[in-house]
């Protein structure tokens, strides 16, 4: 049903569960010495992680973030965490679990805040690249797929949270860009 809403697919969801198996296997020989505690963020990560977690053949863990920049400043980067993690993050490896990395701005935030609290190194995995708007020097260490500057829905990504269900990262038709309040 949300099918219809959709103008173009950008990426299906055989090519995602493709990619996630070349990334897992990629992540899987970077950290065997010391496997990383996976760190999604919310809530735009899930059907990512879910996906590429059965491609690493590790030791390792996962828990989840929420973040949002704070309202009313057109974001000079800061965020307020709405949910920390659970896990003790001292001298440890952390991969953060990203969707889209588009500003940049979350995940340098997110990186320093975790840095700062003691992590041993961040790396980031995201299913999304969009270097196009990038307003920073943030680059993630593993990219799904490179994509254009343009809005996009499904596999956990929204529009004013719909879309997420979307097994398949698309472009939305013009009209459904318009809020009904
Ligand atoms: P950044 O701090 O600008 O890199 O923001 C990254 C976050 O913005 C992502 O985690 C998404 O939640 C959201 N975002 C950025 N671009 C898109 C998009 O094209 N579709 C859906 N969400 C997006």
């Amino acid at each position: 049903m949300l099918e219809k809403d959709i103008k173009k697919v950008l990426v299906s969801h055989e090519e995602i569960v493709k990619r996630c198996e070349e990334m897992g296997k990629q992540i899987t020989q970077d950290y065997q010495e010391n496997p990383p505690l996976l760190v999604g963020l919310l809530r735009g990560s899930v059907p990512f992680l879910a996906e590429l977690i059965q491609h690493i053949d590790l030791d390792a863990q996962y828990d989840f973030m929420d973040v949002t920049s704070y309202e009313g400043t057109e974001s000079i980067g800061d965020i307020r965490i709405l949910k920390d993690l659970d896990s003790s993050i001292q001298d440890r490896d952390i991969l953060l679990v990203e969707d889209i990395v588009d500003t940049g701005k979350t995940l340098k935030t997110v990186c320093k805040t975790l840095l700062n609290k003691g992590a041993k190194s961040v790396k980031i995995a995201t299913l999304l690249d969009k270097p196009s708007r990038r307003v920073n020097e943030m680059k993630a260490d593993y990219i799904g797929f490179t994509v254009e500057n343009e809005f996009v829905v499904g596999y956990g990504m929204d529009f004013n949270q719909r879309y997420r269900l979307l097994p398949y990262i698309g472009v939305l038709k013009d009209e459904c860009y318009q809020v009904v309040e």
